[in-house]
């Protein structure tokens, strides 16, 4: 599964933005208050809609009138988001929709709708298509190859009008395209890692991905070792070759039953307990355990990598991002660091422009002098040190 494009109206800075084409991995520069974090948020904002309601999610985000794009109050906010996947055994472009606007101050789905083509040409047909809490879904999705085949439309009216039907319909199987949206949304995942949350001993229990903080490491990196043990010696490859001295790392248990992560270094016998261990060692550590999972989120959302890590090491860092996208996961990256940057092929690069309070989104391969540069032997990131990326740097 693959998203394809994005479209996002009246969701805080973006009040009309497209994204279309989009890559596996993705690499988004950007001035401070340019919009990367909210482009992320997107899919938090859906998720909170999908596990909770959208009233949910836009309290969390300081209700309607915060979300909404500032003098857009009588507007909808609105997404649109094309993805790829697999259905009955033909490949499809589908498209899920979803407006929402406010009655009385109360937030309502407008509109939902998921839909793609049936055959080649001709228009796309509603297989899900809900207003204000009533609507259908077509239950006889799987089979519908033939142009003119029976359709089963079932009707539905859910508890609530800020609810979304795909929250209901998604755990069926047998609404394809809904239930496989649904687990794009709730698996997606953003990192927000924290050295000083993943540093510690942790009650053991049984994890196996790392939790957003990175607090669980020790617990996911037992978790590896002991269930996927070709991940997890490549993992410790791939420590020893960027931080010297490394040699193994093993989550160990305490006396009072907790783990904790201990670093062994080639020069003594005994090893460091990660308290005594660099930032940049966990860091990488962490990122290692987060990209080599064996099981890759759908969609993985990552701001400002580069922190605490050594220059050199951003090149194999974005090299593992692209490992991890070739293995299922579709990958967003911010950054703020040209020498991540200079690890990235021109055509996973976007920046973002914020002009009159609102963003805009340009891609590094629709540029033609950029294009040149590149081709000249130029590396994006001192590119944009140079400013060649117009509207990226803050005035
Ligand atoms: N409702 C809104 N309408 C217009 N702009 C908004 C709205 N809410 C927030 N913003 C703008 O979005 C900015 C936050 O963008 P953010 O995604 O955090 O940027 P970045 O992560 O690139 O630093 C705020 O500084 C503000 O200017
Ligand atoms: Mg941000």
């Amino acid at each position: 599964m693959q998203i394809e494009s994005l479209t996002v109206k009246n969701f805080r800075a973006f009040k009309d933005v497209t994204i279309k084409d989009i890559p596996r991995f993705c690499v988004f520069i950007g001035a401070n208050g340019s919009g990367k974090t909210t482009l992320f948020d997107v899919f938090g904002f859906l998720r909170d809609c999908l596990v909770h309601n959208v009233r949910n999610a836009l309290q969390r985000r300081g209700g309607f009138s915060e979300v909404i794009s500032r003098g857009r109050e009588q507007e909808s906010i609105e997404f649109e988001i094309k993805f790829r996947m697999e259905i009955g055994g033909v490949d499809r472009l589908v498209t899920y929709v979803l407006n929402i606007i406010t009655v009385k101050s109360k937030p309502i789905v407008k509109r939902e709708i998921l839909r793609y083509k049936r055959g080649r040409h001709g228009s796309p047909f509603h297989f899900l298509d809900f207003r204000k809490g009533k609507g259908y879904a077509i239950v006889n999705e799987d089979d519908f190859n033939k142009e003119d085949e029976e359709l089963e439309r079932e009707e539905q009216e859910l508890d609530a009008q800020d609810i979304l039907a795909i929250k209901g319909l998604g755990q069926f199987q047998r609404f394809k395209a809904a239930s496989a949206f649904r687990q794009l949304i709730e698996k997606w995942h953003v990192s927000d890692f924290h050295i000083s949350e993943a540093r510690g001993s942790k009650d053991s229990g049984h994890a196996e991905h790392l939790s957003v903080s990175g607090d669980n490491l020790p617990l996911v990196a037992n978790y590896i070792f002991e269930n996927h043990r070709k991940s997890f010696d490549r993992i410790i490859e791939r420590m020893k070759s960027r931080v010297p001295g490394i040699e193994n790392v093993k989550a160990i248990p305490m006396e009072n039953g907790e783990l904790i992560l201990k670093f062994q270094d080639d020069s003594f016998d005994r090893p460091f307990i990660d308290k005594y261990v660099s930032d940049g060692t966990i860091k990488m550590f962490a990122y290692l355990i987060l990209l080599y999972d064996p099981q890759p989120h759908p969609l993985l959302c990552v701001e400002e990598p580069e922190n605490q890590l050594y220059p050199s090491l951003l090149l194999e860092l974005a090299e593992d991002f692209e490992v991890y996208a070739r293995n299922g996961g579709q990958v967003f990256v911010s950054t703020h660091s040209p020498d991540f940057l200079n690890a990235v092929d021109i055509d996973n690069i976007f920046w973002l422009e914020k002009t009159s309070g609102f963003t805009s989104v340009h891609r590094a391969n629709q540029n033609p002098l950029l294009v040149r540069l590149v081709d000249e032997g130029d590396q994006p990131g001192w590119l944009w040190k140079e400013k060649r990326f117009k509207g990226a740097d803050p005035n």
